[in-house]
């Protein structure tokens, strides 16, 4: 018997087309990068891998079932910051995008839903993010989605690029929070 395509993992687009929601493999990698747009990131993206074997990180991809990458969002579950992850109720979500060809469709949606449960299933209640000053659709879409604002972070944060360089980013942002439950 099959399942039913509304099993979770499971979103159908409004064409029929189904898009898979799992947990990363090592493999999928290199398709973090989105054909180079986000190479600069790719020994955090390796770093949070590790992370994710040992349980402190959990990654998330959306695929379609020709295999092609179309969406990502991390979870971090510990932090030297206890405020946005403790290791047991508070996680802190990032890197969480959909490519342009499948956004405004409710996928986005479905998968802030399906880590929510994720992290419900692991006793995790609350959930912190940043997001972008300068991306109020996306505050709209988790403010939708039951998150606040609870402050402005300064959004300033160091990162070694693929070249082993150290970066700066200075992204402003607001912070938001969920409870879960
Ligand atoms: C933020 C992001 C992940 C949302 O993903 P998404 O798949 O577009 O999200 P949704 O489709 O669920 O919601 C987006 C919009 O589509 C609308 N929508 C939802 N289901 C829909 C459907 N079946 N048909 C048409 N529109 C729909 C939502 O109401 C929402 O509309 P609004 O923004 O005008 O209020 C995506 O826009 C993205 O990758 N952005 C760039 C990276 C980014 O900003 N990430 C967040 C960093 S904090």
């Amino acid at each position: 018997m099959s399942s039913p395509p509304t099993a979770a993992g499971t979103y159908q687009l409004a064409d029929g087309e189904e898009i898979f929601i799992r947990p990363i493999r090592e493999s999928d990698l290199p398709a973090l990068e989105w054909e180079g747009e986000y190479q600069h990131f790719r020994r955090l993206y390796a770093e949070h891998y590790e992370a994710s074997k040992a349980g402190t990180t959990l990654i998330y991809v959306a695929e379609t079932s020709t295999g092609l990458m179309i969406g990502q969002v991390f979870l971090l579950l510990d932090s030297r910051n206890k405020d946005v992850a403790d290791g047991r109720h508070r996680a802190y979500l990032f890197s969480f995008r959909i490519k342009p060809a499948y956004r405004n469709q409710g996928l986005g949606s479905y998968m802030l839903n399906y880590v929510e449960n994720q992290l419900l299933l692991r006793g995790y209640i609350i959930v912190r993010l940043n997001v972008a000053q300068d991306n109020p659709k996306a505050r709209a879409l988790y403010e939708r989605r039951g998150y606040q604002v609870i402050g402005l972070s300064s959004g300033v944060w160091q990162y070694q690029d693929d070249q082993g360089v150290w970066q700066t980013m200075r992204e402003p942002a607001w912070k938001m929070i969920k409870r879960l439950r």
